[in-house]
């Protein structure tokens, strides 16, 4: 392929992602779904750029791969996605996303009263900030794909993303999840922001209500201290990835460690999980760098690091040092429900970021 277009580059990708995770060849669903999320944006040549700065990755594409690998052994191929109209604006591109789960829901059943609850909270008419919502779908070998919907807290201005956050929980007959969320986790000021309301779009028990928050500037104590809102969270194990992962930075100053508390419905007063996410990329040379650490701490928890070469080559055949991003997020998750690590992989459809010479470990 010379100048593929955004939907064969990336379908590519995730059909090499979904082979090398052990779903069966003749599983066209997580590629017709991507073909759909991409719309009139994946008929695009990759030489005619992107067609809206898409904030789900540094060079604009619209999709994030990601692997979850659970400590059950289990795995999960994820695209984060943002949906993008054939003229796209704020306005445009929020119409297309929800035709796009219209069809979803009429597709696959995917129940929408979730979506239906909170979007007049999220969804203002005109939504403020670098995106409106985006939309994860997940996928496991021989299991229904689900879908989980990202607003964005800011969509009113940042000053009021509080107000949006607390009403969002009211709306899903959440009233204490509000208090139970902050107490531990946005003691630094303007350093603590909301950054995504997330709400799983399935009714099995284990779906979720997740808030993330961005902890800008901040040492491990960040999110060692947001974890304490969930019970038995081990506080090593956050100082230990954060500095496996980060290469023994102590200030998180580039792009920032985010937290997250998932709650689920059998207890809607207090999170049942608690994750963490670090953007390597931002505290690496290049992928070089970056591989080899996610291996060490794949390893220090017996965790299948052969696995994650598998992924970087279902995606790229670049050498790992010409660039850096490829490995976008590490993340942790840690819980009563579900423990595991997830590796968040770029595409890279529209550039590869440069490397940063000399900002390697120790210099
Ligand atoms: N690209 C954005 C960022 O890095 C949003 C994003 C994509 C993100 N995947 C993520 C944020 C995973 C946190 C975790 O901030």
């Amino acid at each position: 392929m010379n100048d593929p277009t955004l939907f064969e580059y990336t379908s590519r990708q995730l059909r090499n992602l979904c082979a090398e995770s052990g779903f069966p060849a003749s599983d066209n669903t997580p590629v017709e779904m991507l073909g759909e999320l991409l719309g009139e944006a994946g008929k695009r040549r990759l030489s005619e750029g992107p067609l809206w700065p898409s904030d789900v990755a540094d060079d604009a594409t619209p999709v994030e791969f990601s692997v979850a690998l659970d400590d059950t052994g289990d795995r999960a191929v994820r695209v984060l996605g943002e949906v993008i109209a054939e003229k796209p604006s704020m306005v445009a591109n929020v119409a297309a996303a929800r035709r796009f789960l219209n069809s979803m829901s009429e597709r696959l059943g995917i129940p929408t009263d979730r979506f239906e609850a909170v979007q007049d909270v999220f969804l203002p008419d005109e939504p403020q900030g670098k995106f409106a919502f985006w939309y994860s779908m997940i996928f496991r070998p021989n299991a229904s794909p689900k879908l989980k919907v990202y607003f964005n807290p800011a969509a009113r201005g940042e000053d009021r993303a509080a107000e949006l956050v607390a009403e969002g929980f009211r709306r899903l007959g959440m009233e204490d999840a509000y208090d139970a969320a902050t107490e531990y986790s946005v003691s630094r000021g303007d350093l603590d922001k909301f950054t995504f309301f997330a709400v799983d779009l399935d009714d099995s028990p284990l779906s979720r209500v997740k808030l993330y928050i961005s902890h800008f500037s901040a040492t491990a104590e960040a999110p060692v201290q947001a974890s304490e809102a969930v019970d038995g969270i081990d506080r090593d194990s956050i100082n230990e990835f954060c500095d496996l992962l980060g290469g023994g930075t102590e200030s998180f100053d580039g792009r920032p460690l985010v937290s997250s508390y998932s709650f689920v419905e059998s207890d809607l007063k207090r999170p049942g999980n608690y994750s963490l996410y670090l953007p390597i990329r931002d505290y690496v040379a290049d992928d070089v760098e970056a591989r080899a650490r996610v291996v060490s701490y794949l390893e220090s928890r017996g965790g299948d690091a052969a696995g994650l070469d598998r992924a970087i080559r279902a995606l790229t055949d670049r050498p790992l040092h010409e660039g850096r991003g490829l490995l976008a997020h590490v993340s942790l998750r840690l819980g009563q429900f579900g423990t595991g690590t997830t590796i968040y992989l770029s595409s890279e459809a529209y550039e590869v970021l440069p490397t940063r010479p000399g900002s390697g470990t120790d210099s």
